[in-house]
């Protein structure tokens, strides 16, 4: 048996802090690099803020280079873990021992006082959200074979951890953020897993906060149920983004613009759906290709979970190898944030669920005049009741 002395910080009641040691027992554990904290500053410079590339819910993100010279992602959990470090370790070594070209690869990790560390493989293209939807500069060409490679090998990733990987894995955020791009522009999918490793009311509060509501499928933000058709939901969001070129969201825009979702179906319902497809892919888009994925994206976000298909399913018929069955295709659920919707004396921090409301779609047509007829039909959350019954 492989058995090493652990030292590490344990946070006492009261503020001081005291060392306590542990017996570990790594031998099965192999795979996981694991990195010392001194080694990781060195590597990044002592987390200098010129390294840093990003910031999330989960933490700080910084670019660093590893002795052997790799690049590397380094990710710093502000929030410290709950769990002991034996069951972080072993929610590591799952994660770790996962290989597929469309998830990004988690080296190892630093666990060593009141730290915790994870550190990937690093991805040249930045994320989808600061690249084709980021609005800003960027020399990534979007061209229509970059986004269908980029949708079929997400969904590819997805079909990997809910088909493939026993016991299956939820990724639970899945979201344009979370799909970074290679130096080839192949997607790979990021912080899979990571949700098992923070208390779940964090990931919750985060995940709302930080505004993403617009990828949460309506049975997870209301009733806490997590399943693998919550992901569906979050990736047919995401579909429609990638072709649409814009993000789930604008509050920029009047009420019947703002969600990409409810505009999808009004496009559906009155024929139009072409006029979803991104307005820079002019000519070499492949229109009909274009308008099925836009059509599987809605049938992945309906409120029922029934009528939502597997990712298999999803990636057959991203492919062309199983029709899009439209006959029982009804609305989309949503859920969006009562913030962004109206000021009518609700609290801040408040969710609202649209249970596929027919006067959210019509909303699509009539603008924000029919925004309080609307509000009315929506059953109302606090974020607290939703982390709360979280698992
Ligand atoms: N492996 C990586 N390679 C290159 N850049 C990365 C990598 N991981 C993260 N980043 C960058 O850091 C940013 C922040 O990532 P992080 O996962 O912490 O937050 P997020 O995805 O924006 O939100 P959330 O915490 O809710 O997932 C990403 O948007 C991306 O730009
Ligand atoms: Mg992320």
């Amino acid at each position: 048996m492989n058995c090493f002395s652990f030292l590490f910080w344990k946070k006492g009641s009261s503020s001081a802090t005291q060392s306590s040691e542990v017996d570990i027992d790594f031998s099965d554990i192999e795979n996981v690099i694991r990195y010392s904290y001194k080694e990781l500053k060195v590597a990044t410079g002592e987390f200098s803020p010129a390294n840093k590339i990003g910031e999330g819910g989960f933490g700080s993100v910084y670019k660093g280079k590893l002795r052997n010279d790799t690049l590397a992602a380094i990710k710093v959990l502000s929030a410290e873990s709950r769990q002991g470090v034996k069951e972080f370790l072993t929610e590591i070594k799952v994660i770790s021992s996962i290989e597929h070209e469309n998830l990004v690869k988690l080296y190892g990790c630093c666990v060593e006082g009141n730290h915790r560390i994870l550190v990937y493989e690093y991805l040249e293209n930045n994320s989808l959200a600061q690249t084709l939807l980021g609005g800003g500069h960027n020399s990534i060409q979007f061209s229509w074979d970059v986004r269908r490679n980029i949708c079929i090998g997400v969904a590819r990733g997805l079909v990997f951890l809910h088909d493939v990987v026993q016991p299956h894995i939820i990724h639970r955020d899945i979201k344009a953020s979370n799909i970074l791009l290679d130096k080839s522009l192949q997607p790979k999918i990021s912080d899979f897993g990571l949700a098992k490793l923070i208390p779940a009311n964090l990931t919750h509060i985060s995940t709302l906060v930080a505004g993403t509501a617009g990828y949460l499928a309506p049975e997870y933000a209301i009733r806490s149920q997590v399943t693998r058709k919550s992901d569906v939901y979050s990736f047919g969001v995401l579909l429609l983004e990638i072709v649409s070129g814009k993000c789930n969201t604008n509050r920029r825009l009047p009420l019947g613009e703002r969600y990409l979702l409810v505009k999808a179906w009004y496009l559906y319902e009155s024929g139009e759906m072409e006029s979803l497809v991104d307005i820079f892919l002019d000519e070499e888009v492949n229109v009909e290709e274009a308008i099925r994925f836009c059509k599987i994206g809605l049938l992945c976000t309906q409120d029922s979970l029934q009528l939502r298909p597997s990712m298999s399913t999803v990636l057959d018929m991203l492919l062309g190898e199983t029709d899009v069955n439209e006959e029982k295709m009804a609305k989309p659920g949503l859920i969006f944030d009562i913030t962004e919707g109206r000021e009518r004396g609700k609290q801040k921090g408040k969710a609202e669920v649209e249970n596929a409301s027919s006067s959210l779609v019509d909303s699509g047509r009539q603008g924000d005049s029919s925004l309080s007829g609307i509000a009315d039909s929506f059953a109302t959350m606090t974020f607290t009741s939703i982390y709360d019954r979280s698992n």
